[in-house]
């Protein structure tokens, strides 16, 4: 596999994070004691400016980029190069003030004051005006730099906007994608309830708080136009920055699981992937293994919307935030362990938010590389520096990538629908957490999942895992049936294939379109449970698995019956089947059960697939990044105690030890194996 490196000019593994030094312009004195601690702490990447607007810009039209080309130019001279960002993110107070359309109304339809950040209206043409001026002098000035070697545009996009202007572009976006046809939008939208019926594409309003919330298609369709007008906006400062610096790199910050957009429509317009990972460690609710297994999924979303790629992880932090809900200290050893987690899953980056705590406003107490205190002798710059030090010698990790011929399938659009479906425990749909148990199960057994649409090609792979697939895009159902007729190993669950892509039920049995004959299946009903109602599925094998929340009442047509259910009116009765395509299966589990129980049946479709597992120690996550050269193996044993792992064989690079067979890992330790 051929190596793809982010950054030529780096060569190994991007170590750094956002840099604010407009906030101590009038602090030489600590501008140069940055430079000389970045170095210390193995820093050779910076991001800039992610809201310098006012600096850039402290009257309209009224131009300063000297200051940040002195800075830019001085950490190139000291080999730290700049990610730099567009300042769209946040505004001067003399632009809402002179262009109010600048700012964002709301759901229930008022217009915001000025402030916060992250708030702008993205239809705006007079806000898009002030950007394009802006970003196209940021290029010019600063991007062609050649400390330079990545755009970030923005900063966390997200929200949504109510005004005039944004609602007048979703009617015209509907009308282009009903083809201007309000009939067939009536049709899809199942208007004739509660008298819901459009005339014109004039009369529809988005899903207000205070008004339409009732209709499934115009909810789904908001959130669609949402994406689209923000990827819209994207576009608009990518295209702006091209025509100025056409070969610099560009991406965006995303936010992990964040529900209001769907990412995977907006990253074939970036370069690269790159996220901001705030897990809650060490909180209450949750073991830490749990902790670190959900920001591993979270990574494997990055890492698949551009497979064969790395992606970076943006922002993090070194020690603490100040928006949790309590803002716990990472534990020693953590901040290590969470740095090569992030390289093991895929990414070429550890970056912070940020370099160094502000004195004042809403993020003095946020983490930081460097404290208050202004030194290096503290336990977090220590912490960091070793990062740094690990990370140098994990450089030639740097463009190799994760891949495997498993997926699980988590779709936005399914996600969306779930959210809004008025149907099963409004507390307990839990669509999420379904899909990252399974996937965690997966992991557990060694293998990294993709994690996919329903409109992917699934031709890459022999495991396909599709949990609560509810609704179906065009042509998912004969993406699933061409897997598993080409020999693929599929598993289904309970709500699946319930309605279409405009969430009209399908008639004639679910799952629809097609999927009951592939399933051999249909389902007839789903009862849900309360909190303490419990179920069982006795399992052909003589295992016995507990049911909650949900259960499907089946009618097998032409499946085998692996399971039936132990308990109530349904008692006896199909719940987990299989059907044989050729070397292809189709399984079906119709009750929700924890990932756990299900491992056997993952097992038996790993093996099925002839993709072997690799069984670690509780508590101990793997992960294999590979390249031309050979693969790395990374082990990171997420527990306090030592644990040992038998069948490793190759050198360490974390100690520049040779094993052979056995090694110990210490508490939160981590081994990066070479072969
Ligand atoms: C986000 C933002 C940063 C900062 C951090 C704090 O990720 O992008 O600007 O506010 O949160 O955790
Ligand atoms: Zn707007």
């Amino acid at each position: 596999m051929e190596k793809k490196i982010l950054f030529p000019q780096i060569g190994g593994l991007v170590h750094g994070g956002d840099y604010n030094p407009d906030q101590w312009l009038d602090r030489p004195d600590i501008l140069e004691e940055d430079v000389r601690m970045m170095k210390k702490a193995g820093v050779n990447c910076v991001t800039l400016g992610v809201f310098s607007w006012a600096a850039y810009e402290p009257e309209e039209g009224n131009f300063h980029f000297e200051w940040m080309e002195k800075i830019i130019e001085k950490l190139y001279q000291n080999g730290i190069y700049t990610i730099l960002s567009t300042p769209s993110g946040a505004r001067p107070a003399w632009l809402d003030g002179r262009y109010i359309e600048a700012m964002r109304v709301d759901s229930r339809g008022v217009r915001d004051h000025h402030g916060k950040r992250h708030n702008h209206c993205m239809t705006s043409e007079r806000f898009r005006e002030k950007v394009a001026v802006i970003d196209r002098m940021l290029a010019e000035h600063l991007g062609t730099h050649p400390g330079v070697i990545l755009y970030h545009i923005s900063n966390e996009l997200g929200g949504e906007c109510f005004c005039p202007r944004c609602v007048q572009k979703f009617q015209m976006y509907l009308a282009e994608r009903y083809e201007y046809d309000i009939d067939r939008l009536n049709a899809e939208w199942w208007t004739s309830f509660w008298s819901h019926h459009y005339n014109t594409f004039s009369e529809i309003e988005p899903p207000f708080e205070n008004g339409e919330t009732s209709v499934m298609g115009l909810n789904m369709e908001w959130k669609r136009f949402t994406t689209w007008n923000m990827n819209n906006f994207m576009q608009f400062e990518i295209d702006v920055l091209r025509s100025v610096t056409p070969d610099i790199p560009v991406t965006t910050n995303f936010m992990g699981l964040f529900g209001g957009l769907d990412y995977r429509k907006m990253a074939p317009k970036l370069d690269v992937i790159s996220w901001d990972n705030y897990p809650c460690y060490h909180n209450d609710w949750e073991t830490f293994t749990e902790t670190m297994s959900d920001t591993a999924f979270n990574h494997a979303v990055m890492r698949s919307m551009k497979r064969g790629k790395p992606f970076m992880m943006m922002e993090s932090t070194p020690s603490l935030v100040n928006w949790h809900k309590v803002n716990k200290l990472k534990r020693p050893g953590v901040h290590k362990l969470s740095c090569v987690q992030a390289v093991a899953c895929g990414s070429d980056s550890v970056q912070y938010f940020q370099w160094r705590k502000g004195r004042g406003s809403y993020e003095q107490f946020h983490g930081a590389v460097v404290d208050h205190a202004g030194t290096d002798d503290s336990r977090v710059f220590r912490d960091v520096a070793e990062a740094g030090e690990l990370l140098k010698k994990l450089a030639p990790v740097a463009g190799t990538t994760v891949s495997t011929r498993a997926a699980l399938l988590f779709d936005w659009d399914n996600r969306w629908a779930i959210w809004d479906v008025k149907a099963l425990g409004q507390e307990t749909k839990k669509y999420e957490r379904t899909c990252i148990g399974i996937w965690q199960e997966f992991m557990k057994l060694g293998i990294d999942m993709d994690v996919v649409g329903s409109d992917e090609d699934l031709s890459r792979y022999d495991v396909v895992v599709a949990p609560m697939l509810y609704l179906l895009q065009p042509g998912t159902a004969d993406n699933l049936r061409a897997f598993v007729e080409r020999g693929g190993q599929l598993l289904a669950t309970y709500f699946t294939g319930y309605v279409d892509d405009a969430q009209l039920c399908y008639l004639g049995g679910f799952p629809g379109d097609g999927l009951k004959e592939l399933f051999g299946i249909v389902s007839e009903e789903i009862d849900s449970y309360y909190p303490s109602d419990r179920n069982g599925i006795a399992m052909k094998d003589g295992s016995r698995w507990e049911v909650v929340d949900y259960a499907e009442i089946l009618k097998v047509q032409d499946a085998e019956v692996l399971g039936t259910y132990t308990d109530d009116f349904y008692q006896g009765s199909a719940a987990v089947t299989c059907k044989s395509h050729g070397k292809g299966n189709a399984y079906y589990v119709a009750a929700r059960t924890s990932a756990g129980e299900m491992r056997p049946l993952f097992e038996k479709m790993l093996a099925d697939a002839g993709i072997s597992v690799r069984k670690l120690p509780e508590g101990v996550e793997y992960h294999v990044r590979s390249g031309e050269e050979g693969s790395y193996e990374f082990y990171l044993n997420c527990n306090t105690e030592p644990v040992k792992i038998a069948g490793v064989n190759g050198l360490d690079m974390v100690t520049d030890r040779e094993v052979r067979e056995e090694m110990t890992l210490p508490g939160y330790g981590v081994a990066v194996i070479r072969q």
